[in-house]
């Protein structure tokens, strides 16, 4: 098993910051709402399970932080939810998890606050165990589509480092491993942020898992050579019809991988499934700040003055998606069936 990116310590959560792998193994504590929700906005902690997980601890400091009971708790609790769903909005972990720790708030509102503070508590560790559960459960289920000596492309990060542990796509990836497949990763830089570069090859590397780092506009090239024999990714939301929104580069890459015969594959949890809308049209694509693309390392890299675009998710129509992946099985063509008979009941 690999490590946790996340470790509950009663008090305060610690967690690696993303921002300066693999130059520095730099932990941080967050003990408030406020903290929690810095983290996540300046992508300390990312990946779409990753993120849910966190702001579900960080319900758990602000319930603790409120001494009074019904109405009262709830109005300044539901500021806390509103703080931390402001902080990213395409992952729907992130939703599907505050909603988790309202409804257990709502329903405990008037008993003692120690009680409810132990039980918010729990239901924190609860989503975080589940996650670790699901993304080992989505390994086993991936792993058999997986053939000996394959080489596999992935995009981002769908790591350990975007989940409770182990991770979706690299859960995947992992079991493939672990089943001594003797499979290799070709792993996409992934501009701006380079969580492909800068995560996915870190932690595919520290588990001895042969990867190969290369330019997003490599991939068409090394996949005409005939070197890739199929593409897993993880995703930020799954509509009921089976669009995928992912990190940006992920429409063009199942676009590539189609037009060469190689099967695409999106792997993730049912709390990425947002069964309350009907097509990846609906859902909010996150734009962030354009200085993420002028500037690297500090240096400036496009000239003052002009104009760029910061989309970090795309989507993926569903028609472009051999399976999903989950931890209930493999969902199959048409999705809107197939997702629904598999994660009906648990999807949010
Ligand atoms: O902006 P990020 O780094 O949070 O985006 C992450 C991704 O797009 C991942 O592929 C996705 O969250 C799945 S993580 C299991």
């Amino acid at each position: 098993m690999t490590f946790a990116p996340l470790v509950f310590k009663g008090d305060h959560i610690s967690i690696i910051d993303q921002t300066v792998i693999p130059v520095q193994e730099r932990w941080l504590s967050a003990r408030t709402v406020d903290e929690v929700a810095h983290a996540i906005s300046v992508m300390q902690v990312r990946g779409a399970p990753l993120i849910g997980i966190t702001a579900a601890f960080g319900l758990v400091f602000s319930a603790r932080g409120i001494g009074s009971t019904g109405d009262e708790f709830m109005e300044s609790f539901e500021k806390d939810v509103e703080t931390l769903r402001s902080t990213r909005p395409t992952a729907v972990n992130l939703f599907w998890a505050l909603e988790r720790m309202r409804a257990l708030a709502t329903k405990l509102k008037d008993i003692d606050p120690a009680m409810r503070n132990e039980a918010l508590t729990r239901e924190a560790e609860n989503i975080l165990a589940e996650d670790v559960d699901m993304c080992l459960a989505i390994g086993r289920n991936g792993a058999v589509l997986v053939e000996q000596g394959e080489t596999i492309m992935t995009h981002c990060n769908a790591g350990a480092l975007a989940t409770g542990a182990y991770g979706t796509a690299l859960g995947v990836i992992r079991a493939a491993h672990e089943g001594g497949k003797g499979i290799r990763v070709i792993a996409r830089e992934t501009r701006p942020r380079l969580q492909g570069a800068r995560l996915t090859a870190w932690e595919l590397h520290r588990d001895n898992i042969p990867v190969t780092v290369i330019p997003d506009g490599a991939a068409a090239h090394i996949m005409k050579s005939g070197m890739v024999h199929r593409v897993i990714v993880g995703a930020d939301r799954i509509t009921a019809n089976g669009d995928v929104a992912n990190k940006i580069g992920t429409y063009d890459l199942a676009l590539i991988a189609r037009a060469h015969n190689i099967p695409f594959h999106v792997a993730a949890p049912h709390s990425t499934v947002d069964f309350s809308l009907d097509s990846g049209d609906d859902i909010p694509i996150e734009e962030r700040d354009a200085e993420e693309v002028t500037t690297l390392n500090g240096e400036r890299l496009v000239a003052k003055g002009v104009p760029v675009m910061n989309p970090a998710f795309d989507v993926t129509p569903a028609d472009l998606i051999d399976s999903i992946i989950t931890e209930a099985g493999i969902a199959r063509p048409p999705y809107t069936e197939s997702l629904k008979r598999l994660l009906g009941k648990r999807g949010s």
